[in-house]
């Protein structure tokens, strides 16, 4: 199967900070799948793509509709908890065989002080202000339901409805206490995720030291909080930045030590032919790592060994610090090891990369998709999606080959999340920063979207733009309905750059003068049906 669009055949892309890949290890085109589907691909055929716009509105390309069915501030429970604030990563849990009704587990990934005060006391903020804040970021739990319309909608006051957010009391699955606490107090910085084939959701702490800051292994500070909450709280950064394991049902949660600590973009797990997990992770940083997890037993997510990438040889490289005799020397203990990971990458040698964003691995052939968004450090505006074959298509194996699958820079800039469909074809979103967007080089861009791949007929590889965000939005949290007839997406951030309460730079969803807010849509209609569906 070409993957690859003449288009996009341009030069190597730079999605290595420096060097050429020179990958190892074989490719095979059936490699193994969890979840593989066993209908053909559909080759895609008539479809007007949206041009870019800078509208403050959703758009969508022809025969496509959209429906808003939860919004920052709704109230999800008897208990005053409310929906919180920039949604990103969505997993969906059936609650019903038919799948027409479920849980929806919602990161809030960030705060955005000026529209959750107002714009009021923001060069002074006060603890309350900050509890606010706590309370706004985290995950929702959301009960939701398809309507006698067809359209999903959240199920009010259901017991399923709550919040994990920025005070939540969660353990550390770990072999020791983290800086005295066996415990973290919240959890916050939610950016993508992943779940597990045991049904539960994993959320990924991504920028963490936004909130109490960061510090190395020597104790040595790499960042002041911009969030400031260390002033009302003293919290070590240590407890942050990890994958935290929820149960959907419960509410019951725990942060993973064994998969590393770092800007956790995303947590896709892939079932390996022995029966156990391999979680894929990219590290979203510029010059900074992806990651994988081998998990000790079926099942479970708490022991089990990480490897980071060397992508120029094509290898993965074990953390094991009785493997390493670098890292022995320098971290007292392989918990040390995990809670530095970006430092124990260095040591070893691993390969820096242009923001690590998402990972999904297609359905279809088993090979690993990861979005390097960019990295103008290195003179990568655009970014790129780099394809992982894993050798001989066993996720297990330390060798692998990668290539580009597609380039940013002519239909598309800074590539984040990704969703394959029940044939295999690929759904992509893009994050030009709100700072850079309508400027050179993004301008022709426009506003973020919505893009679709074709994996296979003559399209193949060739993106299409199927939806325009809000203005300073970014659409994110791709995540299809079991029956494949709606795309749930996160709206995150419209009006993010606003500057003043009577100058709010977006009013989506609810227009007039209305304050910004973030929602979960979904889109559906009949070429959504077409395309996934062969209707
Ligand atoms: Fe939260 Fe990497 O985007
Ligand atoms: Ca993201
Ligand atoms: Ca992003």
């Amino acid at each position: 199967m070409t993957q690859v669009n003449e288009l996009n055949r341009r030069d190597f892309v730079k999605f290595i900070s420096a060097g050429t890949v020179t990958g190892l290890g074989l490719l095979s085109s059936n490699a193994l799948t969890s979840c593989s589907t066993s209908k053909n691909s559909t080759p895609f055929q008539s479809f007007k793509p949206l041009n870019p716009s800078s509208a403050d509105e959703l758009l969508l390309a022809e025969g496509f509709q959209y429906h808003r069915f939860i919004t920052w501030g709704d109230r999800l429970n008897s208990r005053g908890e409310k929906f919180g604030i920039n949604n990103d990563y969505l997993a969906f849990t059936s609650l019903n065989k038919k799948g027409t009704e479920g849980i929806l587990w919602v990161n809030h990934e960030y705060p955005l002080p000026h529209l959750i005060h107002d714009f009021k006391n923001l060069d002074n903020k006060t603890k309350a202000m900050i509890d606010l804040e706590r309370k706004d970021v985290g995950g929702s739990l959301v009960h939701i339901k398809i309507n006698k319309a067809g359209r999903w909608e959240m199920v009010k006051n259901s017991s399923y409805n709550r919040r994990l957010d920025g005070t939540t009391k969660i353990p550390f699955a770990a072999p020791r206490k983290i800086m005295g606490s066996n415990f973290a107090i919240g959890t916050f910085a939610g950016c993508a995720g992943g779940f597990t084939s045991w049904g539960t959701v994993l959320s990924c702490e991504e920028n963490y030291q936004d909130y109490y800051g960061d510090r190395d292994s020597k104790g040595k500070i790499l960042t002041k909080p911009m969030n400031e909450w260390n002033k009302a709280y003293n919290r070590p950064p240590e407890h942050y930045g990890w994958v935290v394991e929820i149960e959907p049902k419960t509410g019951k949660a725990k942060k993973l030590t064994a998969l590393g600590r770092f800007s956790h973009e995303s947590a896709t797990c892939v079932l390996a032919r022995d029966g156990r997990t391999v979680v894929y992770s990219g590290d979203d940083k510029a010059g900074q790592y992806i990651y994988k997890f081998i998990s000790k037993k079926k099942g479970s997510l708490e022991e089990g060994e990480l490897f980071v990438g060397d992508v120029k040889k094509g290898k993965w490289i074990s953390l094991d610090i009785n493997k390493q005799a670098i890292l022995k020397k320098n971290f007292k203990d392989q918990l040390d090891v995990l809670t530095f990971a970006r430092e124990a990458g260095e040591l070893v040698g691993a390969t820096r990369l242009n923001r690590p964003e998402d990972i999904e691995v297609s359905p279809k052939t088993g090979e690993v998709f990861v979005t390097l968004t960019n990295n103008v450090d290195v003179g990568d505006y655009h970014g790129s999606i780099m394809k992982i074959s894993p050798a001989n298509g066993d996720h297990l194996s330390d060798r692998f080959v990668a290539s580009d699958f597609a380039v940013g820079g002519e239909e598309f800039s800074c590539p984040d999340n990704l969703a394959f469909d029940l044939h295999g074809n690929l759904w992509m979103v893009t994050d030009i920063s709100g700072s850079a967007m309508h400027k050179a080089p993004y301008t022709k861009f426009q506003n973020n979207g919505l893009f679709f791949f074709p994996m296979s007929g003559p399209n193949a590889g060739k993106p299409f733009q199927v939806a325009s965000a809000p203005v300073d939005a970014e659409l994110t949290g791709l995540c299809f309905s079991p029956d494949y007839k709606s795309l749930f997406v996160s709206v995150q951030h419209p009006g993010e750059k606003s500057k003043s309460a009577d100058k709010y730079t977006s009013h989506w969803p609810l227009g007039g003068a209305e304050k910004p807010r973030s929602a979960v849509i979904e889109i559906f209609g009949p070429n959504l049906d077409k395309i996934i569906n062969q209707a």
